[in-house]
Parts: structure tokens; sequence; C-alpha cells
């Protein structure tokens, strides 16, 4: 089959666009055929081997979708045919990927290949991190950092359906503010020519946010905290600015606020239980047609190279998807 590889450490040119062997499948693993796979920033980060050990070759990407095409002796709840996502054992930018039985989903009918690609890492957080870690209510304000991307976008709708007042986004350049504003954030503002925690204050009469989601570390974490409201709660999730940020103890019990991390990679390593009500619960928004995945680009399998390229120099709006089969 057909796949693309990090064949070292490094730059996008380190992917290669190459033959490999169909993955084996044991008795608790289905097959699949994948139609389409995305892009997510850790893909990035695996390639600069700054995430997980990998072995050189190693195909990259954490979740795709397609059609199963064959079922291991144990499997009770999937059948040859039935069109999934999941989250494979191996990468997902293959046109065959092995997937274990508990982390693969069945799609509804109504959704497509490419929003079911678009969907399973970016929704499947952006529920967790508001419904589950912050239990946001009715009415607070959210701040979304990188507001423009696959799960800056996705996090905005949910949040909004959750019940969030106000959405403030903050985005790397003017030319992504409309995309978060057309993702349905009320206020964006471009964090590295503005100061964010200022407007944020600004915009909520002194008070703060209630829901920080923080995937950048380092700076914006720090300052995050100078608009985190009273009782607030920050999700720290990623570190795409490749900094490490320094909280004090005295920032949190007077104030009442809380600072929680969450990784899906843990949970889909440790606790794959929990996906399986959130991934209901974000296919039936999709159903509903509450939910869409904003997809911003497209490109072959054998381009990934500029598909990374995209994504790594902040050039990225929504998600990316990977066209396979
Ligand atoms: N904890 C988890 O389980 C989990 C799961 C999925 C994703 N994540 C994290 O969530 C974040 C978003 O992921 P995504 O896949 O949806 O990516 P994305 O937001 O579509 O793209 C990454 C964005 O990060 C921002 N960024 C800030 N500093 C950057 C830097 N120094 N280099 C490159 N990008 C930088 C850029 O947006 P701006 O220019 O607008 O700032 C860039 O567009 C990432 O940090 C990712 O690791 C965490």
């Amino acid at each position: 089959m057909k796949a693309v590889v990090v064949t070292e450490f490094g730059k996008p040119e380190v992917l290669k666009y190459v033959d490999v062997e169909i993955p084996k499948y044991n008795g608790n693993q289905v097959l699949i055929k994948v139609e389409k796979a995305s892009v997510n920033f850790a893909d990035i980060k695996s390639r600069y081997g700054k995430k997980g050990k990998g072995q050189f070759p190693f195909i990259p990407g954490l979740d795709a979708a397609g059609v199963i095409v064959a079922v291991g002796s144990n499997i009770e709840q999937f059948k040859v045919g039935q069109r999934v996502v999941a989250f494979p054992t191996g990468g997902s930018y293959a046109e065959y990927i092995v997937a274990n039985e508990n982390l693969t989903f069945q799609l509804p009918d109504s959704v497509g290949f490419d929003v079911a690609a678009a969907c399973p890492t970016v929704s499947f957080l952006a529920y967790k991190l508001l419904a589950d870690l912050a239990k946001i209510e009715k009415g607070e304000t959210v701040l979304i950092h990188s507001a423009a991307g696959g799960v800056g976008t996705t996090a905005i709708q949910i949040a909004k359906i959750l019940g969030a007042g106000k959405i403030i986004g903050t985005v790397g350049n003017e030319k992504k503010a409309s995309f978060a504003r057309k993702a349905g954030a009320d206020h964006v503002i471009c964090y590295e020519n503005e100061n964010f925690a200022e407007i944020v204050n600004e915009l909520t009469d002194g008070k703060g946010a209630n829901i920080i989601l923080d995937s950048i570390a380092g700076k914006v974490s720090e300052q995050s905290l100078d608009c985190l409201a009273l009782y607030g709660r920050l999700i720290h999730f990623g570190n795409s600015s490749g900094e490490v940020g320094n909280f004090k103890t005295n920032q949190l019990h007077s104030s009442c606020r809380s600072i929680l991390g969450f990784s899906l990679g843990t949970t889909r390593k440790e606790r794959p239980d929990l996906l399986r009500e959130t991934a209901e619960k974000v296919f039936k928004l999709i159903d509903d047609g509450d939910l869409e995945m904003k997809i911003g680009h497209h490109f072959q399998l054998e381009d990934a190279v500029e598909a990374h390229s995209l994504i790594e120099n902040r050039q990225s709006t929504g998600k990316i998807i990977l066209n396979i089969n």
C-alpha cells in the first residue's frame, strides 16, 4: 500500500511517499481502508521527535475515516463494510490502518468522509475540555487561543452549543481573524501585536474570562492568568509555541481559580472507554447540523510535505484533510 513515512526527525521534507506492507491485525482489531485522514499539530511534533519515540521509518497521523475491510476473531460490534473513524495503532497517513476495537467509532450515515476525518481528534478534545474539564456553565465567557485552527474553530462552536455567553479568540495574524469570526467568535484578538489579556479584561468589564483554552504554553499561558476570572478554569492542553510557562501557587487559591491539564493521547492509551460517550455526543451534534467541521485545506497524500509546511508556518485555517483513496 501507499503511505507517507517519517524517515528521520526534521523539517517537512523528511516525509516520504512510499510503498509499505499492509499492517497486520489481531483478534481485537479491525483493518480499515482509509478514505481520508487529517493533519494535526501533533504530527508536526512527532516529525520533529518532540512527541513519542518513533522508530524509523514510521507513519505519522492520529486519526482517519474509512471502511472496515476485515475484523479480528473477537470483534463483535463491527463488521466488514461499516464506515468508521478510528485512532489507529500506527499512523494514519496510509491506505490501510489497523485500529483497536475500543478506538474505532461507527459513523452516522449522514456524515461524509471529509467531515469524518476532520472531526475525531479536535471535536472529541474540544467537547471533553469544555464539558468535562471546564464544566462550562450557561453565559460564561470563554477565551480560546489559536481560534482559527482545527481545535479552535471546533471549540468555538462547541462552547456556543454548550451555552457560552461571550467567545473571544486569539489568532497569530489578521488574515485568520475572519475565519475565527465565521466559526462564531464574538471578538478576535491578534495576540502577536496586541495585549490579549488587557483586551479580554476590557471586554469583560474587568472580570476576565471564566474559561481559557490554552494550547500554546510559554508566555501565552502566563499572560492568560492576567485575564482569568475569579473561579475561572484555565485548561492547558498543548505547547505549540514550543515554550514552557510558569505558574505560581499564589495565583490560585484566594482567587478560587484552577489550572487543569488534559491529553487525548494519554486518554486513548489509559482510559479509551471515556471517549465512546464523547463520540456519540459529537456525532449527534454533527448529524443534527449544529457542529460544522471547518475544513480549510485539502491535499493529496503524496503532498503531505506541503500540508505540514502550511500548519507549521502558522498559515493554515481550520482542518487540513489528506485525500487517500
Ligand atoms: N491535549 C491534546 O490531547 C491535544 C489534542 C489535539 C490538539 N492539541 C493541541 O491543540 C493545539 C491545536 O492543534 P491543531 O491540530 O488544531 O492545530 P491548529 O490550531 O490547526 O494549528 C496550530 C496553530 O498553533 C498556533 N501556534 C502558536 N504558536 C505557534 C508556533 N510557534 N508554531 C506553530 N504554530 C503555532 C498557530 O495558530 P496562531 O498563529 O493563530 O496562533 C497554528 O495555526 C496544538 O497545540 C495541539 O498540540 C492537543
